[in-house]
């Protein structure tokens, strides 16, 4: 029997109602918001083996029905890796990773390091100050814009235009088509000046990528660098949102990281696990008629997987409500396998930097409101803070 899940209750708790879900079993046939079929994986271990299993397509040719959930992207936008299964990923994933090195992420530490602290010094004066605002939502894009390479004077714009794209207003399609639009076509006029002027960073080394004489398209390095933008924005917002809120939540802990008894680091990976930013992963499709822990998935099927559920999973993370630094989780808020993230060591990186900074400039951190007063963002797809209230 269908149930439907994805409703107000799933939005507004979903650690209680995924709860309830993995008591019931570890697959959900379900509706989603927009009303076709979708199976929902709960259970850790069935998530993890789903988001590396080859049967399950990320190409939306293989979708057998096409709801609104598919079609949020202009066709011209679509040649990314959240697109693609093996051969198809293996060669741009081969492409991209080139360029995008573990070495070029931990070369950006001093410029987001000097990011955080300027973002912190221009915060409004006061004893009290929105997180979110000042520190949590500008400096992922301010490392984004960075790490590629958009020019200063167009940064403004990318992020009006990427605000607008992640939170449409009502009715605002008109506006989402201008953006991307305008987005499009100022990327195409970015990697011109690159491939005639190179400059030192990842567009640049993206353009320069070569494989046996094999290069990354002029469409595929928009959509990569779309990819890019969107992938890494939003999640990253949420992580370090998240990791600080964790912090405040549990002073004892707060107090371990300032007297160096608890690593940032190993916050970071239990915010990871316990409230992760991207909490249901990109739909799949069923390549052929699977049985998952012993439900039918047909054709054509589409699957999405509950990170935040799998991450809560009590046979894998015994007592998982309990926030613990020191269980060195494995986690599946990156994904597994192929797709696992490639921006990994950019988010942790930055979500410890941001600890840092602020840590080191308010020896008196607390929020200002009641801990029931945090505000979630109502959603499926983002477990993150609207605003994070601090006195400091
Ligand atoms: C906390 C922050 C982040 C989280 C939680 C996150 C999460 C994820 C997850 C779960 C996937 C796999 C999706 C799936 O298989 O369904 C993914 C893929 C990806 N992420 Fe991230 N991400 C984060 C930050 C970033 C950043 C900063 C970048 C780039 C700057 C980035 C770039 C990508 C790309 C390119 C992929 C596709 C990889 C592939 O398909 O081969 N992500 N991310």
């Amino acid at each position: 029997m269908t149930i439907p899940i994805f409703d107000d209750a799933l939005m507004t708790n979903p650690h209680g109602r995924y709860a309830e879900l993995r008591g019931a079993g570890p697959v959900h046939e379900t509706i989603t918001p927009d009303g076709e079929a979708v199976w929902v994986i709960t259970g850790y271990a069935e998530a993890r083996a789903a988001l590396a299993d080859p049967r399950l397509s990320l190409n939306k040719a293989n979708a057998r029905t096409r709801g609104a959930y598919l079609s949020s992207m202009p066709p011209e936008l679509d040649s990314h890796l959240l697109n693609m299964d093996a051969p198809d990923h293996t060669r741009l994933r081969k492409l991209v990773s080139k360029a995008f090195t573990p070495r070029r992420t931990a070369n950006l530490r001093p410029r987001i390091e000097a990011m955080a602290d300027e973002l912190l010094d221009a915060a409004p004066p006061g004893p009290e100050v929105d997180l979110m605002t000042v520190l949590a939502n500008p400096l992922p894009m301010n490392v984004i814009c960075e790490l590629l390479g958009i020019p200063d004077g167009s940064r403004r714009d990318f992020r009006r235009w990427t605000n607008t794209l992640l939170s449409p207003a009502p009715g605002s399609a008109n506006d989402s088509r201008r953006a991307m639009r305008s987005m499009y076509r100022h990327l195409l006029d970015i990697i011109r000046a690159k491939r005639e002027d190179p400059t030192d960073d990842l567009l640049t080394a993206m353009i320069q990528a070569r494989d046996e004489d094999d290069g990354l398209t002029e469409s595929e390095l928009v959509s990569i660098t779309f990819l890019i933008l969107f992938a890494g924005y939003d999640n990253a917002v949420h992580l370090i949102g998240n990791t600080i809120t964790a912090l405040l939540l549990h002073p004892e802990q707060l107090s371990a990281v300032r007297v160096g008894e608890l690593a940032i680091r190993d916050v970071i990976e239990e915010t990871l696990r316990s409230d992760p930013p991207f909490p249901l992963s990109v739909r799949r499709f069923a390549l052929e008629e699977l049985t998952i822990a012993g439900t039918r998935v047909p054709v054509g099927g589409r699957v999405w997987i509950s990170i935040i559920s799998a991450n809560s999973d009590e046979a894998q993370f015994p007592t998982p409500r309990r926030f613990d630094p020191m269980r060195a989780p494995s986690h599946l808020a990156f994904g597994h396998g192929i797709h696992h993230c490639l921006g990994a060591p950019l988010a942790r990186l930055e979500a410890e930097v941001a600890v840092e900074a602020l840590l080191r400039r308010s020896p008196e951190l607390r929020m200002a409101a009641p801990p029931e007063d945090v505000q979630w963002w109502p959603s499926f797809h983002k477990r993150g803070l609207r605003s994070l209230p601090v006195s400091w």
